[in-house]
């Protein structure tokens, strides 16, 4: 079934149709979520049936020179909101290298097993994230002398050892994350397994991948690459690539960290459909919308209601390609969003307060996911599950 075509009429009048709450005082709430949280009133109770809507699971990487415990294992009301919102997750840095794998010898699935036995109880799918990846690898790694035989053994069996623990409980993996730089230049460089190994570990990583769970969608995943654009082409030409040599590969996603000082990336949709025609899945897996903070720190309404156009916008080219059925927010609350540590002057960018509160951010998502359920666009897709073979599984003989 085709879905429902979503459009926005006006998009100056929407923008200003949105109703704009002032931002709520920080204080943080004491013990249950804030009213407005009610299992019927929530992203995930109104979404069409089969469409994942996604967080990340605040906790490791910028969280741990904050003035704060460990959000995820600490904070009940955000857990509870984490719970009662989103039907899927994604471990923010629980599950990267420095890690899951701290030691040549030594794995630390503490925090990773935390999170999926958390969506196991809220009934949630997972997206791991990442296996081969340019940063956040442990110094081990980055500065031991290893061979490349070494090298290459060291990467399959950190696939086969934590893809392999997770088998038949993560919905989507990103294999390959951010192996290209924005001019669409493989990342020869930075990114150590391609350096020392070559281009063709990406592949072998995402036959390692399959070999160890042949359930999850395996993804190619980056930022910049919403549009059409240098990046987003060499993504193209690889996907052929890989399915021609029978490489199962099985989506590609956008991360989409956007910012309202730069125009909406208007190819999106039309980007996201040519490689749902290549036959991949596609996904939204970390979006949010930073912008430039006045010096009160507040928002203004025009930013807040630009910020819901970026968010209703991004979910509608999603919701109008069939193979796109999740779609994943990078956290859900300023609070403990990555984007103040990274840009200076910069935040905001979440759908909720501090205080759990929801912007008109939320307010678009939430109303974008409703219509689209009331116009029927169910995802009658790879209707993922444990156990279920993902759509393109059948590809790794290399034909479509
Ligand atoms: O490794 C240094 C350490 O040596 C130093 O002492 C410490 C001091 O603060 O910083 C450590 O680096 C931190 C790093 O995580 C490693 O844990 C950075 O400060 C910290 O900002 C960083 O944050 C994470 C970031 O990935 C790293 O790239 C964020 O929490 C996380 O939200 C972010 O997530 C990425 C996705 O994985 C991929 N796409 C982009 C997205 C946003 O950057």
């Amino acid at each position: 079934m085709k879905p429902i075509r979503l459009v926005t009429a006006s998009l100056a009048a929407a923008a200003l149709a949105v109703s704009l709450a002032a931002p709520a005082a920080a204080a943080p709430p004491a013990g249950d979520p804030p009213r407005g949280h009610a299992k019927h009133d929530t992203l995930r109770w109104v979404a069409p049936k089969g469409f994942h809507i996604g967080s990340a699971v605040a906790g490791g990487g910028h969280h741990e020179s904050q003035p704060y415990p460990d959000p995820f294992t600490s904070d009940r009301p955000y857990r509870k909101i984490l719970a009662k919102e989103f039907s899927s997750v994604s471990p923010e840095n629980q599950m990267k290298w420095e890690y899951i794998h701290p030691e040549r010898d030594r794995y630390d699935f503490a925090m990773a097993d935390a999170i999926v036995g958390f969506a196991k109880a809220n009934r949630q799918v997972v997206r791991g994230h990442t296996l081969l990846w340019h940063s956040q690898n442990p110094t081990w790694l980055e500065e031991g002398d290893f061979s490349a035989t070494e090298l290459r053994e060291i990467l399959r069996e950190h696939i086969m050892t934590v893809v392999g623990r997770y088998a038949g409980r993560i919905q989507q993996w990103d294999v390959a994350n951010e192996i290209f730089d924005d001019d669409g230049n493989l990342r020869t460089q930075d990114n150590i397994w391609i350096r020392e190994l070559g281009p063709g570990i990406v592949a072998d990583a995402f036959r390692w991948a399959h070999q160890a769970d042949p359930v999850a969608e395996l993804f190619l995943n980056d930022y910049n690459v919403e549009g059409v654009n240098a990046k987003s082409d060499a993504y193209y030409a690889l996907v052929q690539d890989l399915l021609a040599q029978g490489v199962p590969v099985h989506g590609f996603s956008a991360q989409a960290h956007l910012s309202i000082r730069y125009g909406f990336p208007g190819s999106l949709e039309e980007n996201l459909r040519r490689f749902d025609r290549l036959g991949l899945a596609t996904a939204i897996t970390e979006l949010d919308v930073r912008m430039d903070l006045p010096e009160s720190g507040e928002p203004t309404e025009e930013q807040l209601a630009q910020q819901a156009d970026y968010y209703r916008r991004t979910l509608e080219a999603c919701l109008n390609v069939s193979g796109c059925d999740s779609f994943t927010i990078w956290g859900f609350t300023d609070k403990y969003s990555w984007v103040p540590v990274f840009f200076s002057g910069q935040g905001a960018a979440t759908v909720m307060w501090d205080d759990f509160t929801r912007k008109p951010a939320y307010r678009a998502l939430r109303s974008t996911l409703a219509e689209a359920a009331r116009c029927g666009a169910q995802r009658p897709g790879r209707g993922w599950a444990p156990g279920h073979a993902p759509r393109s599984a059948s590809f790794t003989d290399g034909r479509r």
